[in-house]
């Protein structure tokens, strides 16, 4: 029975994942700030008992270790760990330092925290596979995205680093680029969100992807050629093109 912990689990693509694990078999810690709705997650899971909350705050070093300490007496090993914790805020023309610190800190420093309580215990066991949850914003510069884009973009970049490194140790890293996902963190979007996917879709596909060998899970594949298409074309014509869009 796979042993998973999923931290930013407590909503949206997070929370629809436990459930499906649940459903699979896995054993599943659930982790975020809002420990009643992780305990209402864990109370309604469809296979009673195999999910158990585990509040954290990504931001805190200490809630982290505590975190981890909680997870680990509970869980002899660990097979597979998410951290798909975020936060998004569309950015304005005039930059405010304190929301990029704060998105910084949940988005990009929050996953480095998990990182460094759980890659010790994988390369210990010699095992265990670390998803990270980035985006396809991530894969290159876009409007309104200056806060958030360049913390998605940084951890595609970590992963790639971690891929590579841990591998001869027997641990896994792989990436999670989604498109839009209907959650609370896309429900302030004002634009049209093309192949908005439902988080239980979105969960589904991820646990389909989960015995490949890719390193990257990405969907929906429209959305996913497009932005990889954006991303191969040279900077002037990427950069009339997004100019064009946003008139
Ligand atoms: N929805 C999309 O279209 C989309 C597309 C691409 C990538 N993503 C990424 O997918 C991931 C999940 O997002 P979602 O769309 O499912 O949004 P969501 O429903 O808002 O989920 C975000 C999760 O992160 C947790 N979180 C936020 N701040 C935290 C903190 N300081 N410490 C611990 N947990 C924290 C939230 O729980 P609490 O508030 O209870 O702490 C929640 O469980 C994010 O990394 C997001 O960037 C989403």
């Amino acid at each position: 029975m796979p042993h998973t912990w999923i931290v930013g689990a407590s909503t949206g693509i997070g929370a629809a994942l436990a459930v499906h694990l649940a459903r699979a078999g896995h054993t599943v810690a659930v982790s975020a700030r809002s420990a009643e709705r992780l305990e209402t997650l864990a109370r309604e899971s469809p296979v009673p008992g195999a999910i158990f909350p585990v509040p954290i705050d990504v931001r805190e070093r200490a809630s982290v270790e505590a975190a981890a300490a909680s997870v680990f007496s509970r869980l002899s090993k660990l097979d597979y760990c998410f951290l798909n914790a975020g936060k998004y805020e569309l950015s304005r023309d005039l930059i405010d330092p304190s929301v990029y610190e704060e998105v910084t800190r949940v988005n990009y420093l929050g996953v480095v925290e998990c990182l460094a309580v759980v890659l010790p215990r994988m390369i210990q066991a010699g095992s265990g596979q670390v998803l990270i949850t980035s985006s396809i914003a991530g894969y290159r510069g876009l409007p309104k995205a200056g806060a958030y884009g360049p913390t998605k973009a940084a951890l595609i970049s970590l992963a790639e680093t971690l891929a590579v490194e841990l591998k001869p140790a027997g641990v896994r890293v792989r990436v999670i680029n989604p498109g839009f996902v209907r959650t609370p963190l896309t429900a302030k979007n004002r634009f049209p969100m093309p192949f908005l996917l439902e988080a239980d879709e979105a969960a589904c596909r991820i646990v389909r992807a989960l015995p490949r060998r890719s390193f990257e899970i990405a969907f929906p594949w429209p959305m996913v050629m497009g932005m990889k298409l954006l991303r191969i074309l040279p900077n002037r014509a990427y950069l009339s093109w997004v100019g064009k869009m946003v008139r």
